[in-house]
């Protein structure tokens, strides 16, 4: 049997474009060789993030034209309460307009300077949430979750030993504890039931505050209901409500698995800690009843919320993130094992064993996808998440150099996916041309955003033949 092919078909269309390379080359050099920087229309297959970029489907576009753009009490604000209620079991929520307001919102109110909030990998919004609030954001996955090589099921479990440890040397100063499902730093791998059931227990033992970062909940599920021994006859549904049953509440971006462009929520069953976030809510956000998005962003978050349920949507979209995956580890290209849920992430540091980490690896492969095919992918390594160290001024990399290939939900074909693997082939045969780079401007918070780098000279036995570089096949 083929494996299932996409389960929808297209309504509508929207063109891309392949810039001439003269074109490509100089939106990199105007825009410092920050991929942030180049515009969306520069860009041909745009793999950059799965957040947002969402197809719609034509349910949600309906709710859209039943969008109730009353200041307070919009009736899908409701629908949206009833979504939350039915999906994840939480009675009560503030709407937020991305994720990140979410976790502003509970880290400022949670966490005081020193304290410590433990996660298996923070994501950078979550973890600069928690510094800039004087905190300390630590990642416990599992050993396995930081080797891209290894195999195993649920590389994004928290490592229990190290999490008991840290309950039991800092009592008091752990506010809340974090679990990101499905675990996107640590490569988009999925945490097993029984692991936020183990996670929720030991919250409750030492009487921490447990939260999940919900962004990919029906992806994790999927791989629970795929991997996990004795979930393979339950329904999604059924297993998203058990997940969420073990937390004390949830941040949520819906630019994922709410098949939405824009929008999420912070949900809770603490009452009264919501109650307390309102008042900044109100600040930051607007009236508690749309939270910073229109009538019609609410319904399309209610409405995909129960969509990305959808187990025949579930299997494409997963099959077709691990198919790409096999088709680029068939090319001899090294992939972060097994594929993950929303994404490929490519091992940098083991394609370009030339490129030292401080001279960013995986900077120089998402500079090399554009150059060569105008696909956009992000660096997950030293750009992200090196830093400098307080006490010895020195700079330390990350401890993986990856490039995370996201795949848009219900938006590129699989004959997509074959070009980006024909373009990473080519930059394979021509590897040992890549050159590192030098940040030029370096921001103090999430500086991959806004940085600027100056690409290095290239290695001396290429400085000659450069020129090779520079032929594309597109
Ligand atoms: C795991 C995780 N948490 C939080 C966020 C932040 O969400 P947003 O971009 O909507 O602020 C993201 C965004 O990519 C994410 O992947």
């Amino acid at each position: 049997m083929r494996s299932l092919p996409e389960p929808w078909r297209v309504k509508v269309v929207e063109k891309i474009v392949l810039l001439p390379r003269e074109e490509r080359e100089r939106l990199l050099v105007e825009g410092g060789f920050n991929l942030f920087k180049v515009p969306s229309e520069g860009v041909f297959i745009d793999l950059f993030t799965d957040s947002g970029t969402s197809a719609m489907s034509d349910w949600q576009w309906a709710g859209l034209m039943q969008g109730d753009e009353a200041y307070a009490g919009a009736r899908n604000f409701f629908h949206l309460q009833d979504s939350i209620r039915d999906v994840f079991g939480f009675p009560h929520f503030l709407p937020v307009h991305q994720g990140r307001v979410a976790e502003n919102l509970l880290f400022s109110t949670l966490v005081k300077p020193g304290m410590i909030v433990p996660s298996n990998n923070h994501f950078d919004t979550t973890r600069a949430n928690i510094e800039v609030n004087g905190g300390i954001a630590l990642d416990l996955v599992i050993a396995e979750g930081r080797n891209p090589a290894a195999d195993h099921p649920f590389k994004g479990n928290m490592d229990l030993d190290r999490l008991r440890h840290l309950f039991e040397e800092s009592r008091g100063s752990v506010p809340l504890c974090m679990l990101t499902l499905t675990n996107n730093s640590g490569g988009g791998q999925p945490v097993s039931l029984a692991n936020v059931k183990a996670v929720a227990a030991l919250c409750r033992d030492f009487a921490v505050p447990f939260y999940i970062d919900a962004c990919r909940f029906a992806e994790n599920a999927w791989f629970i209901k795929q991997r996990e021994a004795g979930q393979g006859d339950r329904s999604v549904a059924e297993i998203v409500r058990d997940v969420f049953s073990y937390a004390d509440g949830c941040t949520m971006s819906a630019k994922k698995d709410g098949l939405a462009n824009i929008g999420g929520f912070l949900a809770s069953r603490d009452e009264g800690l919501l109650e307390l976030l309102k008042q900044r809510l109100i600040v930051i956000e607007g009236f508690p009843t749309y939270g910073g998005l229109a009538g019609r962003d609410l319904e399309a978050v209610a409405r995909g919320l129960r969509e990305v349920l959808d187990e025949s949507y579930l299997q494409f979209r997963v099959g077709q993130v691990a198919a790409f995956g096999a088709k680029l580890t068939a090319l001899g290209i090294p992939i972060m094992q097994p594929t993950g849920g929303h994404a490929v992430y490519i091992d940098a540091k083991r394609l370009l064993p030339h490129i030292r980490p401080l001279e960013f690896p995986a900077q120089a492969l998402s500079v090399a996808l554009y150059r060569e095919g105008g696909v956009r992918g992000v660096e997950i390594g030293t750009v992200m998440f090196g830093h400098t160290d307080p006490q010895t001024g020195e700079e330390i990399p990350a401890p993986m150099e990856l490039i995370r290939l996201a795949i848009p939900r219900r938006v590129f074909t699989n004959s997509h996916l074959d070009y980006v693997a024909d373009v990473l082939e080519h930059i394979r045969d021509h590897r040992d041309e890549l050159r590192g780079f030098r940040m030029t401007v370096v921001p103090k918070v999430l500086r991959h955003f806004t940085c600027s780098f100056a690409e290095l000279p290239p290695p001396a036995a290429y400085a000659a033949s450069s020129a090779s570089v520079a032929v594309s096949r597109w």
